[in-house]
């Protein structure tokens, strides 16, 4: 059936974090009379952005240099990181940064009025700019937000789930189909017909039970990728944070991230025993890459039997908790956890996918018209495992050169082949088997055994009684149902460990056989 109604613009932008609302602001300013429109699954200022805690990461500190910021993230990414993508991470960094500033974001500053700089995890420099303490995302998210508006010039959908990519004769993007929930006229399925279309839909970490993204994160942009048949490269690389918040063996959904800014202050690891056990571990204890620190912790939980472990930070006492980090503050009070007067326990969580949509240096994915940019993109830039604060970096610079791009090229793609609505859709339960299974066999530790289970698991996951209803749970439990079962194909391909890839049975990294990608596509059987 054809869609119920069609808007028309220039370029359409489908996320409203940094990364899509960066682009739509820059290609607004290099291009004034292009019709720029963002479509948004939940409202505006929804989506992964405001949940960063720890912050950006850029070389301001005259003793600091891009090259050291360059190794940092080449040592994080285990050999698989694209070298002129990072470069042109940590050089074009610092001016996206402070362009960022210009357009209303607040850092937190010294007496002296210098911006403060923090370290994390993987770094050997303090060069971490935070907002609020520990509340980076919200004010980067709340001051793109207000400079959206403010330009007056870029149409916004809200309640907006993208469905699938509209494709010309010649395989060209040409518009994006979606499902528009109580939006007046603009209820229903519809179609935006487009020159270009720019994916920064974020993340997948709702693919797991227990994630520290919003429930928005449903892959929705990887998922419609593979309909579309662009290259998706590196899915098996998710990240899990050592530091989330422990609520109990049973807790799903968005969990508390405890952010790694909180050790890069000092704040030690303990196992059940009261013991230290990151020292001896890695030369940077605490501030190994994130997927050293991850392992570590699984490792000391499997040996003591234990479900988490400790962050112990009495010693900053309270005026330094309130200040510096009062998110986590609150959030670890809320749950009955008072981290003046004692440890916080914490587990690993699934955090991030530094694989997704193959990009090249402008953002452009392998489908003409096309681009991907922020969580949903693989740039080359993360490699096997993202360098903590490099996300929000990302998605400032590539946004920069997509709309740069984009100003410079004339995409005039003709008319769509069909109507750009997916078929298949399961039933919304599919969720939470999804995520049970995946959790349970394709985690933080996956082997070969475990992960056929999961392949299994998610064929019968696909079963659906009865035709479903096209609604918006339907529409993400088949995205997740996607990129789940391409992820597990990844994984099961490549058999070594490296980086965030944790096999147990092959627990060595290979670089005679697997210094390379695994590119995704989806199969005939796909959902
Ligand atoms: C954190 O604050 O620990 C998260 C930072 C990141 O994911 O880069």
């Amino acid at each position: 059936p054809a869609p119920g109604w069609t808007a028309r613009a220039d370029v359409v932008v489908v996320g409203s974090g940094v990364a899509g609302l960066t682009v739509a602001l820059r290609h607004a300013e290099l291009v004034p009379g292009a019709k720029v429109l963002v479509v948004t699954k939940d409202v505006l200022s929804a989506g992964s952005t405001r949940w960063a805690q720890g912050g950006i990461a850029a070389v301001l500190d005259p003793a600091d240099s891009p090259e050291e910021h360059l190794d940092d993230t080449l040592v994080a990414g285990v050999g698989l990181c694209d070298l002129p993508a990072v470069r042109t991470l940590v050089t074009e960094g610092p001016p996206a940064l402070r362009r960022l500033m210009a357009r209303g974001a607040r850092f937190d500053r010294d007496p002296a009025g210098d911006l403060q700089l923090t370290r994390e995890g993987g770094h050997h420099r303090n060069r971490i700019v935070h907002a609020g303490g520990d509340a980076t995302g919200a004010e980067v998210q709340r001051a793109l937000v207000e400079a959206v508006r403010a330009t007056g010039r870029i149409e916004i959908i809200e309640h907006a789930l993208v469905l699938d990519l509209l494709k010309d004769a010649a395989g060209a993007a040409c518009g994006i189909t979606l499902h528009v929930m109580g939006e007046g006229a603009r209820d229903g399925v519809g179609a935006v017909r487009a020159d270009a279309v720019v994916l920064a839909t974020g993340g997948m970490g709702q693919v797991y039970a227990a994630t520290t993204n919003p429930l928005v994160s449903t892959g929705d942009g990887v998922a419609l990728a593979l309909r579309a048949g662009a290259v998706v490269r590196d899915l098996e690389f998710v990240q899990f944070h050592p530091t989330v918040l422990w609520l109990g063996p049973d807790a799903t959904g968005q969990q508390p991230l405890v952010s790694e800014a909180v050790r890069g202050e000092g704040a030690v690891l303990l196992d059940a025993a009261g013991e230290r056990f990151m020292l001896g571990v890695h030369e940077l204890a605490e501030l190994a890459p994130r997927d050293v620190v991850a392992k570590a912790i699984m490792r000391r939980m499997l040996e003591t039997g234990a479900e988490h472990v400790h962050l112990d930070a009495r010693h900053f006492g309270e005026e330094m908790w309130r200040t510096r980090f009062p998110t986590i503050y609150a959030v670890c009070r809320e749950h009955g956890v008072d981290p003046v007067h004692e440890p916080i326990p914490v587990a690993p969580a699934a955090h991030y996918a530094s694989g997704g949509v193959l990009t090249d240096p402008h953002g452009r994915t392998s489908v003409p018209g096309l681009y991907a940019c922020g969580e949903v993109a693989c740039t080359g830039v993360h490699g096997a495992n993202r360098l903590a604060s490099n996300s929000l970096l990302e998605g400032l610079v590539f946004a920069e050169r997509i709309a740069a791009d984009l100003a410079a090229t004339r995409w005039a793609p003709g008319e769509p082949v069909d109507d750009g609505r997916p078929s298949g859709l399961v039933d919304p339960r599919a969720r939470a088997r999804v995520q049970g299974r995946m959790s349970a066999g394709a985690g933080v530790l996956r082997g070969a055994e475990s992960l056929s289970e999961v392949a299994r698991g998610l064929l019968d996951a696909r079963w659906t009684p009865v035709a479903v209803e096209p609604c918006m749970e339907a529409w993400e439990a088949t995205n997740l149902l996607t990129v789940a079962t391409a992820l597990v194909a990844a994984a099961g391909a490549r058999e070594e460990t490296r980086g965030s890839h944790w096999r147990e049975d092959f627990p060595e990294r290979d670089d005679a056989r697997w210094l390379g990608h695994l590119d995704v596509t989806l199969g005939e059987e796909g959902p």
